[in-house]
């Protein structure tokens, strides 16, 4: 039997969210080409900034990609989560590429009172059931990169909607500040005025 490798990593994405689209649609797109030519399988997540990839395949090919993957500029802080050898594949394919916003993975990191999706966050004893969710994600559905930036923006647009939400709030505030604001310094030269 061939013996495999897999490995894990967290890091920090260089793009400002508001920005990472790009990264991620050339990101997913030369993952997508490479990683079937190589024969190797995974996923990979983004979200609140943060990647978190898990990649599986022959030693030397792994290995590869990973010493690419260190020298990439798009993401910084690369921690290796952990990295061993296993005698069969896990993923079918690759392509599995979507972002924390599914519920599965959302559902994960609540469940362990963690305070949202921060890949850094995934100890030795979370990392395998955390496997286990993207496992059983893998196997019922092939999310594509189209899918994933949809789930990423709409969840974008959402925080857009609360920003403008929070301006509403803002110029409501100062249509009741600034009459009460007048009345109280007109108020001293009207009491003045009826005083003098
Ligand atoms: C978070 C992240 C994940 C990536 N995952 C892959 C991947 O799975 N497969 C791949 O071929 N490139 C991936 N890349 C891109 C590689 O780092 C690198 O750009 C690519 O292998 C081309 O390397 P080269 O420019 O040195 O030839 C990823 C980049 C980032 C930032």
């Amino acid at each position: 039997m061939i013996p495999y490798v897999r490995l894990a990593y967290a890091s920090t994405a260089t793009a400002n969210p508001a920005h990472i689209r790009n990264d991620l649609i050339q990101i997913f797109e030369s993952a997508q080409q490479y990683n079937f030519n190589h024969q190797l399988t995974g996923v990979l997540l983004y979200g609140n900034g943060y990647f978190f990839q898990y990649i599986e395949g022959r030693k030397p090919e792994v290995d590869r990609l990973y010493q690419h993957l260190l020298k990439d500029l798009r993401h910084q802080g690369v921690s290796l989560l952990f990295y061993d050898v296993v005698e069969q594949l896990k993923f079918d394919q690759w392509g599995s590429c979507y972002t924390h916003f599914e519920p599965p993975i959302e559902h994960f990191f609540r469940q362990h009172q963690l305070a949202g999706f921060n890949p850094y966050l995934l100890n030795n004893q979370l990392i395998h059931s955390f496997l286990d969710v993207l496992y059983s994600r893998n196997s019922n559905s092939s999310a594509s990169a189209t899918q994933a930036l949809r789930g990423l923006e709409a969840n974008q647009s959402s925080y857009v909607m609360s920003l403008k939400d929070m301006a509403t709030v803002g110029v409501l505030i100062l249509l009741i500040l600034i009459p009460l604001y007048l009345i109280v310094t007109l108020m001293p030269s009207t009491s003045g005025f009826f005083l003098f």
